[in-house]
């Protein structure tokens, strides 16, 4: 799957899943621009990364929890690029908090980073890939219909993002757009050790039917899947790659007793 000459940008794609992903699209050829808000010095390192993989890379510092950032990030890309492959919304923030403390500005905060930012993300990448089709891929968890303790607002914009995605796909497919959502369980990152570890304990982290936690590199291959032509005709979907976790019964492997 060679995406050679394209350009993506991945929103947060300084560390963690983001970065995976930057380097993954690099590898199939991508020239990759790496979105950041606070850690300058991980997007800087994972440039220099896609760079020695053969392919340009930019930085851009810029909060997408703030439209007025999210239309200059744009700015800068269609006066140095005047165009966009694709998109990957995967800069994501939020306030753990069980939900009868989620107040307004909680509420905000996570939804305008989480939601929001793809809706203008989405916006202003169909102008610049007017013409050539493109693909747009945004971050999910299991969140958006599991309950997990003080996840409550974060699975809301997850699932609100989920129900986005579908509208999007719809409406962008005419402009040869496709979109669609990837949906991980529990991976290996800082935002996991931000709301898990210390609640749940590291021990008690699942391991999955498939036998292991999912790495950053699973999600990052199936977000290059779907940004491929060989899946031109999945459109609106959420894709869970969890290893089975979200559809394991325990009760599975109980033996019958007659
Ligand atoms: N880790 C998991 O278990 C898991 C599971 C399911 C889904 N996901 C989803 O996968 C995506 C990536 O998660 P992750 O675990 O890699 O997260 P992470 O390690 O916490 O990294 C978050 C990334 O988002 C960026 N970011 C945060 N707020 C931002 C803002 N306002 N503007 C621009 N960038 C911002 C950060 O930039 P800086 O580096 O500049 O701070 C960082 O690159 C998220 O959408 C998350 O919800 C994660």
């Amino acid at each position: 799957m060679s995406l050679e000459g394209k350009l993506a940008l991945v929103t947060g794609g300084g560390r963690g899943i983001g970065r995976a992903i930057a380097l993954k699209l690099a590898s199939q050829g991508a020239d990759i621009v790496i979105n950041f808000f606070r850690r300058r010095d991980t997007a800087e390192q994972t440039a220099k990364e896609v760079q020695a993989l053969g392919v340009k890379a930019e930085i851009i510092r810029a909060n997408v929890g703030d439209p007025a950032k999210i239309d200059e990030m744009f700015g800068v890309i269609g006066d140095k690029f005047g165009h966009l492959d694709i998109l990957i919304s995967n800069a994501a923030s939020g306030v753990g908090r069980p939900i009868m403390e989620v107040d307004v500005k909680a509420w905000e905060w996570t939804m305008d980073i989480n939601t929001r930012a793809c809706l203008l993300c989405s916006q202003r990448a169909a102008r610049l890939m007017e013409g050539r089709g493109g693909k747009i891929v945004s971050l999910s968890s299991l969140g958006s219909f599991l309950v997990w303790p003080t996840y409550a607002v974060v699975g809301v914009s997850k699932a609100a993002l989920e129900a986005l995605t579908r509208y999007l796909a719809i409406e962008l497919a005419p402009l040869g757009i496709c979109v669609n959502t990837v949906a991980a369980s529990f991976v290996e990152t800082e935002a996991l050790k931000f709301y898990f570890d210390e609640q749940l304990g590291k021990d008690k982290l699942p391991i999955t039917p498939a036998g292991r936690m999912v790495t950053t590199e699973d999600v990052a291959n199936v977000v290059a899947f779907l940004c491929s032509e060989e899946a031109f005709m999945i459109r609106g979907q959420t894709i869970i790659v969890d290893g089975g976790f979200s559809i394991y019964n325990p009760l599975s492997v109980l033996e019958r007793k007659d």
